[in-house]
């Protein structure tokens, strides 16, 4: 009985232990509860302060919690291509850490350019699981803008010209990221297509090139991706800072895609307490500003959304509910991510995060030209030579805040000298050119000496006579991160590759005509040169793995599957927004830049232009085998909107080697009552097969694929008639073409 006795009184005490520790867990701490509740609970607990508080930052890249609740700050890092090193609380040199040094993951251009979704959910899986154990957990990437002009310092860092292959590629990216309990930031929203002027220029487009050219891809990430914050940019939209533009905040952003989650400014690219506080952007981060005075320091309670925010609605001038509103979505985003028990714990430089990005650079990496089979590099050659400062620069520093500090980068060189081993290959190198010597951003330090003492004249002489004793030459050039390059904060200069490149290649391919010219660069570019040389590589910038991802290419143990997320056009005059040499169209006159092209934007506009205009198109791509795309086949020949039609295409590998190819569906609208481009890409998917393999791929497309945005209905509208299903391996070989009639006439809103 005493037995029973203590055990009853033992059970009253944990219960009521139990429930007194239940009662005592506020509910904004119970992560057992829905968020809207915690955030709810959270809010009403909190002073004015405490909610001016979480909304700015404390230090370059952090902003603080609600220390009396217990509530965590935010800790940012850029994004997007690897975890950005630590710098000092209010500086942006390092703050010389040893544990923050991290794999730098291919460029999204070269992510773009796998036309793979899978390859997305890799990359956001493994760049956040990096964040994650670094404690991060807004990364600020991925970058969706639209690759309007080749002379934009950034496009590296951006998916390309084309707002579907854009909009599937972000998505899984996003779900990778935030799986960890990292929210994503993308980036810049929106119009930020350019770096010249980039913090005041006004964009001035139409509605129709808004909505079906440069928004897609920020909305698929919200509305598909479900991105936990957005960056607005520096750049204005009809007049107004895009931080401080309510149409692009209130109206499209919070209002038709419903985003819940946290608009965070660029760094330093608020302006207005009034307009900031009443928008729709949500956080400050980045102010040099004590009142604007450049570089003062530690000023965060000078930010706009901070003191002078406070006094006004303290004084009543300002509603309460937007304050409330900002910080119920930063308790959001801290309860999804800093607060979420449940995230997993990450990890840092693994062998897996090394695998995938390696993966893929290899399935990036893009084949334009292999005349007489020059790849793969043939069993018997004995001796290469390897031209050019690509081969040997690192690549990861530089460029502005997607500048890195990795724990190893494998150099092209290094990459080609290791296989080349394996096969028994000799392999030489010769600098053919000097360009960046530089190796330092931000206090990061490559170690590299790349000085030189040879005249420019000389070098090429000493790269052509190598050349003759070489069975092969593999140039490997481009650009570079350095300014008026692929960097941010100014754009490149020109359309050519600097540093007298064109005529190294020249040279060499005059001495050994067995020659591959492998570009690194986040940019198209002029080649005077395509006629003279057999094989060309598009290698962008690959990361930590660079040299082994490009060996694994060029040897063949990787069979190129990369496709052209951008025209490579002749000239620069081959892209609209040069075409007549406008500068009101770029760089803008007088602080506006006019998009007057509308929707022609890279094949949009080659299209109607004589093929000879375009050096490679949108989505080309070759491979070590060869494909055939069979006749295709549609769920229907006419359609109402209801629903979806399939289109089921056989493909074979009809080559000797393993490979994959992406098809790409593109929808021609054959008569409108607006101006409507030839063709539109609408849907695409990658098949791996064996040789003589046959697979069915199918590709679905709804009403979305037919419609164009209608600026005086504000509603995207299908018009009835007839359209075609274009199929094919690139824009420029379409090899089917599907009638198809639409039925009805159709509008909705986003
Ligand atoms: C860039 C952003 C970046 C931020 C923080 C800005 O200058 O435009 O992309 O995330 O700095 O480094």
């Amino acid at each position: 009985m005493i037995f029973k006795k203590e055990i009853l009184a033992a059970f009253m005490i944990i219960t009521a232990v139990g429930l007194r520790a239940q009662k005592a867990v506020p509910v904004y701490l119970d992560d057992s509860r829905q968020i809207e509740e915690r955030v709810q609970d959270a809010l009403s607990r909190m002073t004015v302060a405490e909610k001016i508080g979480i909304i700015h930052a404390q230090s370059k890249f952090s902003s603080p919690g609600v220390q009396r609740l217990g509530i965590p700050g935010i800790w940012c890092t850029d994004g997007p291509h690897g975890i950005r090193p630590d710098v000092l609380w209010d500086e942006w040199e390092q703050a010389g850490a040893t544990n923050d040094s991290c794999v730098a993951f291919p460029a999204l251009t070269c992510l773009a350019a796998t036309w793979n979704p899978e390859m997305s959910k890799i990359y956001g899986e493994s760049i956040g699981e990096e964040a994650r154990y670094r404690n991060k957990n807004v990364l600020l990437g991925p970058g969706v803008n639209i690759y309007r002009t080749p002379l934009n310092g950034r496009n590296f860092e951006y998916m390309g010209e084309d707002p579907y292959l854009t909009s599937q590629m972000v998505v899984p990216y996003i779900q990778g990221v935030q799986g960890n309990g990292v929210a994503a930031c993308v980036k810049h929203y929106a119009l930020n297509n350019q770096e010249a002027d980039r913090d005041h220029i006004n964009v001035l487009v139409d509605d129709r090139a808004l909505h079906e050219i440069y928004l897609p891809g920020f909305k698929a990430a919200v509305k598909d991706g479900g991105a936990w914050s957005i960056m607005p940019g520096y750049n204005k939209y009809n007049g107004e800072h895009a931080c401080e533009n309510p149409t692009l905040l209130l109206d499209i952003l919070k209002g038709d895609w419903g985003f819940d989650g946290v608009a965070i400014s660029d760094w330093g690219a608020v302006h207005n307490t009034d307009k900031v506080a009443q928008n729709g952007l949500d956080m400050e981060f980045g102010s040099w500003t004590n009142g604007l005075n450049w570089g003062a320091s530690n000023a965060y309670d000078d930010y706009y959304l901070a003191k002078p925010y406070e006094k006004l609605i303290l004084e009543g001038k300002l509603p309460m509910k937007d304050l409330d509103d900002k910080a119920a979505r930063v308790l959001r985003l801290i309860m999804r991510t800093e607060m979420n028990r449940n995230r997993p714990y990450g990890s840092l430089n693994s062998d897996e995060h090394y695998a995938a990005a390696r993966r893929i650079g290899g399935e990036g990496i893009v084949l334009l030209k292999n005349d007489n089979k020059v790849l793969p590099i043939a069993t018997g050659t004995k001796k290469i030579l390897v031209v050019g400062e690509n081969a040997i620069k690192m690549m990861t520093v530089g460029g502005g805040s997607s500048s890195l500090k990795v724990q190893r980068e494998t150099l092209p060189l290094d990459g080609i000298k290791k296989a080349a081993a394996a096969k028994g290959i000799d392999v030489v190198y010769e600098r053919g050119y000097v360009g960046d010597v530089s190796g330092e951003y931000n206090g990061v330090k490559t170690g590299q000496d790349l000085s030189e003492n040879r005249s420019a004249d000389q070098l090429i002489a000493d790269a052509v006579n190598a050349a003759k004793d070489a069975d092969m030459v593999i140039f490997i050039g481009g650009l570079n991160k350095s300014d008026h390059q692929d960097a941010e904060g100014v754009d490149r200069s020109d359309f050519s590759l600097p540093y007298q490149q064109d005529k190294v290649i020249e040279a060499l391919a005059a001495a050994n005509p067995n020659i591959v010219v492998v570009n690194l660069t986040g940019n198209a570019y002029s080649m005077p040169w395509i006629d003279k040389v057999p094989g060309i590589v598009q290698g962008w910038y690959i990361g930590s793995e660079s040299g082994n991802a490009i060996a694994d290419v060029l040897f063949g143990d990787v069979n190129p599957s990369g496709k052209l997320p951008m025209t490579f056009a002749k000239s620069l005059t081959d892209y609209a927004a040069h075409a007549t040499g406008d500068t009101e169209m770029y760089p803008g006159v007088d602080g506006d830049v006019k998009y007057k092209e509308g929707l022609d934007i890279g094949y949009r506009y080659t299209d109607k232009l004589k093929k000879d205009r375009i050096n490679y198109a949108f989505g080309h791509g070759l491979s070590y085998t060869t494909f055939k795309i069979g006749q295709p086949v549609a769920s229907s020949k006419s359609y109402d909107g209801n629903g979806t039609i399939t289109v089921t295409i056989p493909v074979t590998n009809t080559g000797e080697v393993n490979g994959s190819e992406v098809v790409q569906l593109y929808v021609r609208d054959e008569k409108s009552s607006v101006y409507r481009p030839y063709k539109e890409l609408k849907a695409f998917g990658k098949v791996n097969l064996a040789p003589g393999e046959t697979t069915d791929l199918h590709l679905t497309l709804d009403k979305d694929a037919f419609a164009f945005y209608n600026p005086t209905t504000n509603m995207w509208t299908v018009e009835p008639g007839k359209f075609q299903l274009l199929i094919g391996n690139s824009s420029d070989n379409i090899g089917y073409k599907l009638p198809i009639d639409m039925t009805k006439s159709l509008s909705w809103k986003d």
